[in-house]
């Protein structure tokens, strides 16, 4: 709904002003843990509140189920494209100042029509490559080789030894390279996570590391993803096929991290989950579908930019405004949980965890199955494990947009398990690299001497690893 600039709405407080005044910081340290914020915010403002996401730069997020909906349901009034955003087109938001996710990508999450389609109809064509390929066989040999180590001392940390690993060996091996590859993946990602000197370093690795596969993949095809992404019609160019590597990296580390930690936890701390799974009553599914509502692993995520101005849950917005999707206080509305039975461990499907509308999830349900299986594998593995810390001890980490522990400590019976991946040779064997009559010597060698990354690509990519944690 446009303005009427009116004689009458001339002598109300400017709107733009007042959200301004009234905007809640959602930057820096602060003791609210971000769900009990977003209640506060809720109770507040109602369905719609004006935060500011570094000082001097507004953003709204949306609080309700229903205004959550038809935000992401509506692509026509509520564009994705960040280069509409006004806060930066007016130089008051800079890449300094504001985490990567506010900026744009040439990938598909970023982009509006028609970069839009032709960026994710080739990543749906990659994804349905791994959703037929034996997925859940190679996630449970993963599993269950990360935890070999852990298994034998008796102790494990499901966040690190773990949840943080798996989805990027995953990925790794449907790129078509070895373990070592993805190792040093993991590698670059912890570094860039402990931050300091070496992370800026480590994100230009990550970045090289998508550059790299790509152009040995358009030299010499093999069957992995990457190669079919390059020979898909749409005719993505190298660096376009790159970016959406790195979204597809990025995507799936973090979220699918915390909701195989969350589903741990919901198990660890449950016990009438974790009796209803061992008893057979309930299923890891059930308990993943649960957690996916009760404790999303996105918690907020922008943004949605207006076409036009309008009025919205109450305010007066502008036309390149950022909206915030509350993924998190969405499963809080208290207007949805009356319909809920909040004590039921079953969850319902009609969470928005994995989004809604045209930038849904493409990867909905391959990440909840590779949930379904990490998890299913190291309970059988270690079916006496509890956490070895008290659960009020736990920590979360405080980032306002992703919701996930910093650790899930265990302790359980020692047991002496056989890795299933590793020949005896103790090289690392891939089943999904291309043979070496089809592929050249460097596409399984050495990297690191060829990570180098052109200056155009370098501060894009470090924009996205910038996000607040
Ligand atoms: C638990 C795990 C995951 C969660 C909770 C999750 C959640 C989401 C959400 C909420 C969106 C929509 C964002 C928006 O509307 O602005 C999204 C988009 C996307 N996700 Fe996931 N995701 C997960 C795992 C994955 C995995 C494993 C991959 C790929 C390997 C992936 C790839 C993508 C891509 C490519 C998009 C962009 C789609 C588009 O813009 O059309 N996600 N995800």
């Amino acid at each position: 709904m446009r303005s009427d600039g009116s004689a009458r709405s001339a002598s109300r407080p400017c709107p733009v002003t007042a959200a301004r005044e009234a905007a809640v910081p959602l930057y820096g340290q602060s003791d609210t843990p971000v769900p009990h914020l977003l209640d506060q915010l809720r109770q507040r403002f109602g369905s719609l509140a004006p935060v500011e996401v570094a000082p001097g730069v507004l953003a709204w997020i949306a609080l309700s189920y229903d205004l959550n909906r038809a935000v992401l349901q509506d692509a026509r009034a509520f564009p994705r494209d960040p280069r509409r955003w006004k806060e930066a087109k007016e130089g008051r938001a800079t890449p300094d100042k504001v985490p990567g996710p506010f900026w744009y990508f040439r990938n598909a999450l970023a982009s509006d029509e028609p970069d839009h389609s032709r960026y994710r109809e080739v990543i749906v064509s990659a994804l349905d490559t791994i959703a037929a390929d034996r997925a859940r066989v190679t996630v449970d040999m993963i599993a269950h080789d990360l935890m070999v180590d852990p298994a034998a001392t008796g102790e494990a940390d499901l966040v690190g030894d773990l949840a943080f690993r798996l989805p990027l060996l995953l990925l790794n091996r449907y790129f078509g390279l070895d373990d070592t590859h993805g190792r040093r993946l993991v590698e670059l990602m912890r570094q860039v996570w402990d931050g300091g000197a070496e992370a800026e370093a480590a994100m230009g690795g990550l970045f090289a590391y998508a550059q790299t596969v790509t152009l040995e993949r358009r030299a010499a095809p093999g069957q992995d993803i990457v190669s079919r992404m390059i020979a898909h019609p749409n005719g993505l160019d190298d660096e376009e096929v790159a970016h959406q590597l790195i979204l597809m990296i990025s995507a799936a580390h973090d979220p699918l991290m915390n909701l195989i930690a969350n589903t741990f936890h919901e198990l660890l701390t449950r016990n009438s989950s974790r009796v209803a799974v061992m008893s057979g009553n309930s299923r890891i599914e059930e308990v993943v579908d649960a957690v996916l509502w009760k404790a999303p692993p996105i918690m907020l995520m922008p943004g949605r930019y207006p076409a036009e101005d309008m009025e919205l849950g109450g305010w007066q917005i502008s036309e390149g405004d950022c909206v915030i999707i509350g993924y998190g206080a969405a499963h809080t509305d208290p207007h949805i949980l009356a319909h809920m039975d909040p004590a039921s461990s079953f969850g319902s499907r009609a969470h928005l965890s994995f989004g809604t509308g045209s930038h849904q999830c493409p990867a909905r349900n391959l990440a909840r199955q590779i949930a379904v299986d990490a998890v299913t594998t190291v309970i059988r593995l270690l079916p006496d494990m509890a956490l070895s810390v008290p659960a009020d001890r736990l920590r979360w980490r405080t980032s306002p947009f992703a919701h996930g522990l910093e650790a899930l400590p265990v302790a359980f019976t020692p047991v002496q398990a056989v890795p299933r991946d590793t020949p005896p040779s103790g090289e690392q064997r891939c089943p999904h690299t291309p043979s070496p009559s089809s592929s050249p010597q460097e596409t399984t060698g050495t990297w690191r001497g060829i990570f180098v990354m052109p200056d155009r690509w370098r501060e894009s990519w470090s924009r996205i690893w910038r996000s607040g944690r």
